[in-house]
């Protein structure tokens, strides 16, 4: 997201390494920006002790305008309260546009859990958590995040009718990937579409970046569409794997290698932070439209969206085009039905196509664009916090 009047988007100090810390720069005529852990622009913000089972959590919930809360829960081993307090403010901040620019009905939170997933993780703890999520009575629905998997919602789920991201056995979706990868291909097809005139990577060069769980997906939906694509990635199994199922697909060396080829398209599918200064100057592909979480690594005006355009290269904001998991996750609540939530990740496709129009329209970066349309359709919500029926 860009900048905006609510609360700066606020660098977490030690987010985890897969987040892009997000930098404000906003212009001088707009007001100081709040403190990380300043949480007057949302609607709830819940600390969750449970010294029994070691249990130390935020639960925040931004806005509701739209609906219930939906969002992850991370487990991260947070320095001190006050890095876990300022991840969770930008987290279910970040929830509120994600889940608006998809149309899902429902609002921005996330919840963290204070400790290391690796030692601290336990069912009581998971348990306690649930309980937690509970006594909000449905204002704040969770799923999976870093440090947290589909087996933990099972155990969540047991306290709380509010988890989702549970296993298909369990009554719930699975693995988010499948929906996350194709929805980032339909805001591919949309970019072509918007730049080429045709909805299809036909013939283009496409280089992906991470081939785990989304990457290698997105590759799949591409080779089908007839695209040339060309991978890299650290684990040099997950390359191997890839080029046995598809003998088309070319490697190099590294994400510098990636970016610096002739590419059409440029996919990242790998950690925050894909888009420095660096990456977009060296950058040949003319669409960026990827998977990977926070790719912006200078948020607001004169930041990251706004060096991409002077370079005449699209973005499809990340949060717009890997809504595919969580669009999967808030059909869960309704019981979970595959072709219906396909469904609505392809919508994905329309809702780059109008993001992409209104950034032309208005002059500003399609970044800047989906958080108009999200700022526009939460004023146009309800006025009131929701509250779960009886
Ligand atoms: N899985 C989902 O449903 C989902 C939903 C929304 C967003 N995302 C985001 O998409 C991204 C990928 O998610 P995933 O589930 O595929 O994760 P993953 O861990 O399965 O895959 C990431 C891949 O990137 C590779 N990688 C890591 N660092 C790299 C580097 N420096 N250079 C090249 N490759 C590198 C890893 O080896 C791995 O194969 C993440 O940013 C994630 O937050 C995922």
């Amino acid at each position: 997201m860009t900048a905006s009047p609510v609360t700066a988007p606020a660098p977490a100090p030690s987010a985890p390494a897969s987040e892009a810390p997000a930098a404000s720069s906003a212009p001088s005529a707009t007001p100081a920006p709040l403190a990380p852990t300043d949480t007057s622009g949302h609607e709830q913000v819940v600390f969750c002790s449970d010294p029994k089972s070691g249990l130390r959590a935020i639960i925040s919930i931004h806005n509701t305008a739209l609906g219930p809360a939906l969002g992850g829960t991370r487990f991260y081993p947070y320095a001190t309260e006050d890095e876990a307090l300022a991840d969770v403010l930008r987290l279910s901040r970040g929830m509120s546009y994600k889940n608006a620019v998809a149309g899902i009905p429902h609002g921005g939170g996330k919840a963290v859990i204070i400790g290391d997933p690796n030692s601290d993780k336990s069912p009581e703890l998971l348990r306690a958590f649930g309980r937690f999520v509970e006594s909000l009575g449905g204002r704040y629905v969770t799923a999976c995040d870093v440090g947290t998997y589909v087996q933990d919602m099972d155990v969540v789920s047991e306290t709380t009718r509010f988890a989702t991201g549970r296993s298909p056995e369990n009554g719930g979706a699975g693995d988010s990937s499948v929906l996350t990868a194709f929805g980032v291909f339909q805001g591919m097809r949309a970019a072509a579409q918007h730049l080429w005139g045709e909805p299809t990577l036909k013939g283009r060069r496409v280089g992906i970046a991470g081939v785990g769980k989304v990457g290698r997906i997105l590759a799949g939906h591409l080779v089908e569409d007839g695209a040339q694509v060309v991978v890299t990635d650290v684990n040099a199994a997950a390359v191997d794997a890839l080029k046995a199922t598809h003998p088309g697909i070319e490697s190099v060396s590294d994400v510098a290698a990636l970016v610096r080829s002739e590419l059409d398209v440029y996919a990242p599918c790998a950690l925050g932070g894909a888009l420095d200064d660096d990456t977009v100057d060296a950058l040949k592909a003319t669409i960026v439209c990827g998977g990977a979480n926070n790719q912006l690594v200078t948020e607001g005006e004169g930041g990251t969206a706004d060096r991409l355009v002077a370079r005449g290269i699209t973005y499809c904001p990340d949060f717009l085009v890997n809504a595919g998991g969580v669009i999967q996750v808030s059909d869960e609540l309704l019981g979970f039905d595959f072709d219906r939530a396909k469904v609505g990740a392809t919508a994905i496709f329309e809702h780059t196509l109008e993001v992409l129009r209104t950034a032309d329209e208005h002059g500003t970066s399609p970044a800047a664009a989906a958080d108009h349309i999200a700022e526009q359709r939460m004023a146009a919500g309800s006025p009131t916090i929701w509250l779960p029926t009886r």
